[in-house]
């Protein structure tokens, strides 16, 4: 964990809001060193993170958070403050969590200072707030989304107090800037360009959970990759969950009104970074001019996450999706006529209201024509307060499993094809650890966002090197470094 805390120096932020964190924190550092010398030891925090890229993203700032008040990082549950940051797209992230909490409360039973705290997108679900009051009162804190922001704030007061506090918005239409960040890595980082989701596929429990779009000033974003590309890091990842939207909510004559592509653009020009990624574009808004800068710039990456959801036209209709299989696979086409070498990769829903086998076969058609070179696919799950989740047609489980299968067993073999066709090539890695199984290999990351393990000094971690790929084993490859 690399411990690179941006921002730690409060006459640098310019967010209000962040500097009055930032003077919470200061309060709580009190706190937790008379807890340090209670213990006799430094006390130690532990966040759990649930989710998606952006919440990765949150959990980085928790965390920041609580190394700046005091706390030791710790990997185990057994800490002094626990913090679950939670996800609720799928039911089995939600109880992901209560299997969790259970197991926490023992370590709480042998350590009384210990507090346990849940914030995140379950929390956003009154109904799963008054689960957590009912069942599990062991917990301390609980916050939403929209609120993050204000974690300083209401790490005081918990642990001034013996009583569960609670705080969670409906909204907001506020960015707070400057929070500090504690990078996981040290060579790549998220950055979020925009927050919430105006989509509503009616699946999705995101937009009401994530509220409305708010996209963040180009400024603001190019000022924060400015200061991550001199604190080392070469690669980012832009993060939202429909980036291509990026700016549709600033009025016209704004001067922050830029789009996506342009964006894209300017973040390339940081000098320093030398890989930009995205996550996630929406197929409805991924425009021609997205597809020409990514073209004609090679340091954007030769990756893109395109999310199908479904290859029905009945099915796309009902899940909002606004756009058809045609149009879908028109556009991938097009990509992959215009960046060679791109890999495309997918989510697939199986088991959405009205979806049998003779819909599931027209995904697995798309899955064929596209050729993803790789696909999550998910088991539809009803989301309660989603338009999906009242359609009367909901498919048995066992229909579902079925198709589910079906359509696994192609996106496989697909991926397996797309997977060889780099062989003998050289590639532009970026070094991101020590092979997990053989510690003389180093593991790195290609331009498609495909894996390559090959013999190398520790060193090179976080740099850019050439690699020879010399073997492929499905998902990933071996290969041998190149003198530069
Ligand atoms: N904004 C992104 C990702 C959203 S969540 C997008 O538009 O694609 C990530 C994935 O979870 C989605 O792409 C979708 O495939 C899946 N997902 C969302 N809601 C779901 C649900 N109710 N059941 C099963 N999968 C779901
Ligand atoms: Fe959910 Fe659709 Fe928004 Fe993605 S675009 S977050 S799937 S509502
Ligand atoms: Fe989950 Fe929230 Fe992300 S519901 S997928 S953590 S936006």
């Amino acid at each position: 964990m690399s411990i690179n805390v941006l921002n730690r120096n409060i006459d640098e932020v310019k967010d209000a809001e962040s500097r009055r964190q930032l003077e919470y924190i200061e309060r709580a550092r009190q706190k937790v060193s008379e807890l340090e010398k209670e213990l006799g030891r430094k006390p130690r925090a532990c966040v759990v993170t649930f989710g998606c890229q952006m919440n990765a993203r949150d959990s980085e700032k928790l965390l920041a958070t609580l190394t700046l008040a005091g706390y030791e990082e710790s990997e185990s549950e057994d800490a002094d403050f626990v913090l679950y940051n939670t996800c609720t797209v799928r039911d089995n992230a939600d109880q992901r969590l209560y299997g969790r909490l259970g197991q926490c409360s023992n370590f709480k039973k042998k350590n009384p200072h210990m507090k346990i705290g849940i914030c995140g997108c379950l929390m956003q679900e009154p109904s799963a707030v008054e689960k957590i009051q009912k069942s599990y009162r062991f917990v301390d804190l609980i916050f939403g989304t929209h609120n993050i922001y204000k974690f300083a704030e209401l790490l005081n007061t918990c642990l001034e107090s013996d009583r569960t506090i609670i705080d969670i918005w409906k909204e907001t239409d506020r960015i707070v800037e400057d929070l500090p960040v504690l990078r996981k890595y040290s060579f790549k980082s998220g950055v979020n360009i925009m927050f919430g989701c105006d989509n509503f596929c009616t699946y999705c429990i995101v937009p009401y959970v994530r509220g409305r779009e708010r996209s963040r000033s180009p400024r603001d974003i190019i000022r924060e990759i400015e200061k991550l590309s001199a604190d080392g890091v070469k690669e980012v990842m832009l993060l939202g969950q429909n980036v291509n939207s990026y700016g549709f909510d600033f009025s016209d004559g704004d001067s922050d009104k830029i789009s996506f592509a342009r964006l894209l653009e300017m973040v390339c020009e940081v000098e320093g970074i030398e890989r930009v990624r995205f996550m996630t574009p929406h197929p409805k808004d991924f425009s021609d001019d997205v597809i020409d800068v990514i073209a004609g710039n090679p340091k954007i990456a030769r990756h893109i996450h395109l999310p199908l959801q479904a290859g029905n036209n009945e099915v796309l209709r009902r899940m909002n999706r606004k756009y058809t299989r045609e149009q879908f696979i028109a556009l991938a086409d097009k990509i992959r006529e215009r960046i060679p070498d791109v890999a495309i990769t997918t989510d697939i829903i199986v088991g959405f209201p009205g979806e049998g086998e003779s819909e599931v076969d027209d995904t697995i058609d798309v899955v064929r024509r596209v050729k993803f070179d790789n696909a999550f696919t998910f088991i539809y799950s009803k989301r309660a307060g989603t338009p999906a989740a009242g359609f009367e047609d909901q498919v048995p489980e066992e229909e579902v499993k079925k198709n589910f299968d079906k359509l696994l067993k192609v996106v496989q073999e697909t991926a397996k094809e797309q997977a060889s066709k780099l062989k003998g090539r050289c590639e532009k890695v970026l070094v991101e650890g020590i092979n997990e199984q053989d510690s003389t290999l180093l593991t790195g990351r290609m331009s498609n966002n495909t894996l390559v393990h090959f013999k190398g000094d520790e060193s090179l971690i976080g740099q850019m090197v050439d690699v020879s790929l010399d073997e492929c084993h499905g998902f990933y490859y071996m290969g041998s470094l190149l003198d530069t």
